[in-house]
């Protein structure tokens, strides 16, 4: 269906209803189903009484989080064929988009542009021969913005989009193509930038020896390495934190870090049930529409306190690391706030504290949790 059927689609959808009855009237397309948000994004939905269909990719084994959950439809599709995405969009009245290449060692750069940029516009194309949704909503990232010598912050969502790294130039890329097609096909769209996402499970393995040097262990590919851009130049950093900490440290032990002048780095963490809150809200609040929104911890979580909160916890040595340079990304909520209603309930202190027996789906299934 072309432009004006869509259009007609999206006008003769918005009801006078409530926020309840809007959501039971919904087929709702979850993309990413089988990540650590959609998972939980589906059960969110299911439970609230949408019409869920479940996308995943074609023999995940992480499909098998969704097994549990009843009255979810799921559907196997791959975002770099156009003809499964399209059967997915089929009768699909909303759609949560977060599948994403996310950052791994080994990933491929144009795997980032393929699936993030490219697979979100093969959507939307889905959708628009679908004649149309009455919302889109797009999981956008942090990363889109510029970490690194503090910028202005904290960040609002006019602020430059300077992403450091593949991935983030393809969320970026991504939220563009949305921009477009939804002025080009009149979809309603709201996005989200979500902070560093963790489940409960993986908060207890933050600021760990071991994570510090995975980080680092990157950036020495250089090139082949989705993060080369933000450490290039820079000398061997595993080798700076293992001077300090010793070689042969154990890898739980807690690392902080800071900046040459001693300012610690910061991030905002996002626990996986806030983000399911922050994608519950730009989907049915009417004040997301047309709009970007941060969605992240309140406060930023500094590296050196969180290595506390992990030392302390768990009882385990700590050191603090001083590296060559700056990294800090703080994020204002306050649009999010405002149009969405959006409060997040955990920090990650209270994250760590509530790690144990949640209804939370983890992040994985089966494979040891890595
Ligand atoms: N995890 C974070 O820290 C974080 C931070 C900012 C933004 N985000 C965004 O939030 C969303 C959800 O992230 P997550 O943490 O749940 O990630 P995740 O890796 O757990 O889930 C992503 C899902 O996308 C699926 N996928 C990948 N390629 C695909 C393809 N070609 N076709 C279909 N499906 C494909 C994967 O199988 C996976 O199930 C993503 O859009 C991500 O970019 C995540």
């Amino acid at each position: 269906m072309g432009r004006r059927g869509a259009r007609e689609r999206n006008r003769g959808r918005t009801c006078g209803c409530t926020r309840r009855e809007l959501v039971l009237t919904m087929k709702v397309l979850v993309t990413g189903a089988a990540g650590r948000v959609g998972a939980n994004v589906v059960k969110r939905l299911a439970a609230t009484g949408a019409g869920v269909r479940a996308m995943v990719l074609p023999g995940d084994p992480q499909a098998a989080k969704l097994a549990a959950l009843s009255d979810v439809e799921v559907i196997e599709a791959d975002l770099l064929d156009q003809a499964s995405v399209d059967r997915a969009c089929r009768g699909v009245s909303h759609v949560v988009h977060l599948a994403a290449q996310l950052v791994r060692g080994d990933t491929p750069v144009d795997r980032f542009y393929d699936v993030n940029a490219f697979g979100t516009l093969r959507l939307l194309e889905g959708v628009v021969r679908n004649g149309g949704c009455e919302r889109f909503v797009l999981a956008s990232t942090d990363g889109t913005y510029r970490p690194g010598d503090p910028p202005a912050v904290p960040l609002r969502e006019d602020a430059p989009q300077e992403p450091a790294d593949y991935y983030g130039t393809g969320k970026l890329l991504g939220e563009i193509i949305l921009r477009n097609h939804a002025v080009q096909f009149d979809i309603p769209f709201a996005m989200v930038r979500f902070a560093t996402v963790v489940s409960p499970e993986e908060a207890v393995r933050q600021f760990r020896l071991r994570s510090v040097r995975e980080l680092f262990g990157r950036a020495r590919l250089g090139r082949d390495s989705n993060i080369w851009q933000l450490f290039q130049g820079q000398p061997d950093l595993v080798r700076i934190v293992d001077d300090v900490v010793g070689a042969d440290a154990d890898d739980q032990m807690a690392v902080g870090l800071t900046g040459p002048d001693g300012e610690p780095w910061s991030l905002h963490m996002l626990d996986v049930r806030d983000a399911v809150e922050g994608v519950y809200r730009a989907l049915t609040e009417p004040g997301a529409l047309g709009g970007a929104f941060n969605i992240a911890s309140a406060q930023p979580t500094c590296f050196t306190a969180g290595s506390e909160i992990i030392a302390e916890r768990f009882d385990v040595p700590r050191a603090v690391v001083r590296m060559p340079m700056t990294w800090r990304l703080e994020m204002s909520i306050d649009a999010a706030r405002r149009a969405l209603g959006f409060e997040p309930k955990y920090d990650f202190a209270s994250m760590v504290a509530t790690a144990d027996g949640t209804d939370v789906i983890p992040a994985r299934v089966g494979t040891g949790g890595a």
